[in-house]
């Protein structure tokens, strides 16, 4: 049996060996698209985003404007009306400045006023703990998030030189430091005593709600796994970097594993009290 939708007319088509009989009927569109087509998608349990590539044309991510739209009406979509764009500041490949990462914000801003979406934004960067980073932190030249939050990301090959004395350091300075996605560093897979060191000294930890979808890999969801066991989740983030992985999400949050992160993190995370926009 299939079916044809066109508005709200619908045709069974009954087929045998030699005839079709067309059945018309009228259903709610609603109706069908729940029952016959794919489930609507589901809502995130929280409000604010806070790890993002959406800002056009200074990283990997969105390569133009008309890809931030894109991303951010799927976003909208499935719950978020406060974006906190962090491109990466990473030393040789991306070497952002406030004033590159504020002129492209300048120019999303005017789209998404023309665009009519009613949504809250601010814009920070995802600062690679390399030299690069530090000389900005040095300089003063860093974009904080609302209230002073300051999303950093470790290397994927190993764990810098004196990780925690540069932590303690930026902590001093009043900022206060949310690692992005923990879960993927590989090295921590084996020596999970540092989540702890690092969450004990008030390093707070985001983690992508796409790991525990296993889009990173069978380490990472691992990781996510033991974090959400101990309590040490303390944000999620898209990490949303193109429509792979807009639709990627949109897809894990049909399903039980995403229902049994929400029951364990509905009333931990502090996406949507954490800061002031
Ligand atoms: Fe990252
Ligand atoms: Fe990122």
């Amino acid at each position: 049996m299939m079916y044809h939708n066109e508005a709200k007319l619908t045709y069974f088509i009954i087929q045998t060996n030699k005839i079709a009989i067309f059945v018309p009927i009228i259903i709610k569109k609603d109706f069908m698209f729940n029952f016959f087509n794919k489930k609507a998608a589901s809502k995130l349990f929280y409000n604010t985003d806070i790890h993002s590539h959406i800002l056009p044309g200074v990283d990997h991510g969105s390569r133009d404007i008309a890809t931030s739209i894109e991303l951010l009406k799927d976003q909208i979509g499935i719950g978020i009306s406060n974006f906190i764009f962090t491109s990466h500041v990473t030393e040789t490949t991306f070497e952002n400045t406030p004033e590159s990462l504020k002129a492209s914000y300048d120019i999303l801003t005017k789209a998404i006023k023309d665009e009519g979406l009613d949504i809250k934004t601010a814009f920070s960067a995802e600062y690679r703990l390399d030299e690069y980073s530090l000389g900005q932190f040095a300089e003063n030249k860093i974009v904080p998030m609302p209230n002073d939050f300051i999303l950093i990301e470790n290397s994927f090959q190993q764990e810098l030189l004196g990780l925690d004395d540069i932590l303690f350091d930026i902590q001093i300075k009043g900022f206060r430091p949310i690692l992005a996605h923990p879960e993927r560093y590989k090295y921590y897979g084996y020596r999970h005593q540092r989540y702890k060191q690092l969450h004990d000294a008030g390093i707070l930890f985001q983690t992508n709600i796409l790991s525990f979808a296993g889009y990173f890999g069978s380490q990472a969801y691992e990781n996510a796994k033991w974090l959400l066991e101990q309590d040490y989740i303390d944000f999620l983030g898209s990490d949303i970097h193109n429509k792979d992985y807009s639709n990627s999400i949109i897809d894990f949050l049909s399903t039980k594993e995403y229902r049994k992160i929400e029951a364990k993190l509905k009333d931990r995370i502090l996406n949507d009290t954490a800061f002031d926009f």
